[in-house]
């Protein structure tokens, strides 16, 4: 099949829970056949506030010109992302808004984690963005509840079984739009599409 499928993650805050159901995405989606994966975590991208996007940064760090390539390459996205205020972070946002051609016409996954609703109302709020990308997101999703005490380092901390079926059918199907959208690039794109490159 061969896609490949980064892991954007969207908190830098020292106490996140989040970062425990990012890694557990990780750790279940490099087991699927034919899928490359990657976890791009924030704090580790000297990205901050959008002070430029990735074309006008003259003299960008040398990780803006890896990350972008790494997008390019990707044939669809899982973000995982806290809710904060009702929404999704400034961090996320921000690492979106940087480039814009590489997430053209490809699929975006999301996973919420949060309090009582697990983060529905960010990947709502990101349901919203993902068009002005001119990309697309797939219908499922998943929502963590009380991230807090459902998740730690090790994953989760009841219902493994439950959370590995949840996650490998939003796999599943962010698979076949990544499969799927990847033969659609090689035909021409309407005028107003971006290439994804
Ligand atoms: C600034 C801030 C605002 C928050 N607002 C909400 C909220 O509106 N709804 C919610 O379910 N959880 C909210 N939370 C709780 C987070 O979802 C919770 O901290 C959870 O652990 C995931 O975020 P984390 O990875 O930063 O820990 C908020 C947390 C912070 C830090």
């Amino acid at each position: 099949m061969g896609l490949y499928l980064p892991i954007l993650y969207g908190s830098v805050r020292s106490q996140r829970r989040s970062i425990h159901v990012a890694r557990f995405a990780l750790e279940r989606l490099q087991r699927r056949p034919g899928v490359e994966t990657r976890l791009f975590d924030p704090a580790e991208l000297p990205f901050g506030n959008l002070i430029h996007r990735s074309w006008e940064w003259m003299d960008a760090p040398v990780e803006v010109a890896q990350f972008e390539a790494e997008m390019v390459r990707a044939d669809g996205f899982l973000v995982v992302t806290p809710e904060y205020n009702h929404g999704y972070p400034g961090t996320l946002k921000n690492l979106l808004d940087h480039l814009f051609e590489p997430w053209g016409r490809k699929p975006f996954a999301f996973v919420g984690a949060g309090g009582p609703y697990g983060g529905a109302r960010a990947i709502d709020g990101l349901r919203l963005v993902i068009p002005g990308l001119k990309a697309i997101s797939i219908p499922t999703m998943i929502g963590v509840s009380q991230v807090d005490k459902s998740f730690g380092p090790d994953g989760p901390l009841t219902d493994r079984e439950g959370w590995e079926r949840r996650f490998d059918v939003l796999f599943a199907e962010l698979e076949w739009y990544a499969l799927a959208l990847q033969r659609a690039r090689q035909e021409p794109a309407v005028d107003s599409a971006p290439t994804g490159r």
